[in-house]
């Protein structure tokens, strides 16, 4: 396992610097069909172009928690008939949320914070849909969270996921270094569709509850899980990025 890490950190430093693209191209090459692009439904679309650019086969998932926005279900839609492909759309056990909502109702995460609700309409799906594979592809940012996503690096060893061979899966990270606006930027230049919730002031977008929109100059992490405090900020789909961090007030 130590090796695993080495060989992985030392990929990480050989690809920082690296334009998205290039970062995708040897995540297809490294893992072929074992690898899987997670697509949230706001601007990491980004991630789906460069994807297509890159010329090799990829596949495409999102996790639909039942929570979702009207607008980004249907911007999935759009999105596979955009780029002409099908988007496995993962669900979340039906008896897990119905336990759920039936002891505590339909929006217990404004009690006693997010970490039930996500960790059975995100977290048990996503662990599923990672057993399949051995990397996954996502469009974290460091400039999404201070607190929590600072050192994201352009590959990393995702402990948190046990892949197909029972070794922890890769995950990589594309956009880590780039910025909202780089992000933006590309997606104009390419004429990538996006989400029409960024039409109306939504920049970070989740689930319809736990989502909203955010004022000029406000940070888009203040747009999800308002009322917990920044540390929290994580939904357990990127559970890594908290055991970095070293202490409260960093
Ligand atoms: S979250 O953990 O706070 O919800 P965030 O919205 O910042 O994540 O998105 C970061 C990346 O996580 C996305 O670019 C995407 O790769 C992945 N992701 C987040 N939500 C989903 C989802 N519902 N389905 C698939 N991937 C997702
Ligand atoms: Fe539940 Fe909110 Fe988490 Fe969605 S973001 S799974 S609604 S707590």
């Amino acid at each position: 396992m130590g090796d695993l890490h080495d060989r992985v950190r030392q990929l990480a430093a050989e690809l920082d610097g690296a334009s998205p693209l290039t970062i995708i191209r040897r995540a297809l090459e490294h893992h072929g069909e074992h690898v899987t692009l997670a697509f949230s439904g706001a601007e990491d679309v980004l991630l789906i172009e460069y994807a297509k650019q890159v010329g090799l086969p990829f596949n495409v998932f999102a996790l639909d928690t039942g929570r979702l926005h009207p607008e980004t279900l249907r911007f999935i839609g759009e999105v596979e008939r955009h780029y002409d492909i099908r988007i496995q759309v993962r669900f979340p056990r039906a008896e897990a949320v119905e336990a759920l909502v039936r002891t505590k109702g339909l929006f217990s995460f404004y009690d006693d914070g997010h970490g039930e609700c996500c960790g059975i309409r995100k977290v048990e799906p996503l662990n599923r849909h990672l057993a399949g594979v051995s990397g996954w592809i996502t469009g974290q940012r460091r400039d999404q969270s201070p607190r929590t996503r600072a050192a994201i690096p352009a590959v990393e060893v995702d402990e948190a996921h046990i892949g197909r061979d029972g070794q922890p899966v890769l995950k990589w990270n594309p956009v880590a270094a780039r910025s909202s606006t780089e992000v933006w930027d590309a997606i104009r230049a390419f004429e990538v569709p996006h989400n029409e919730l960024h039409h109306r002031g939504f920049v970070s977008i989740g689930c319809e509850p736990c989502t909203r929109s955010v004022l000029p100059g406000q940070h888009e992490r203040e747009g999800r899980w308002w009322w917990e405090d920044a540390t929290k900020k994580e939904c357990g789909l990127h559970e890594t990025n908290l055991s970095s961090l070293s202490g409260p007030n960093d």
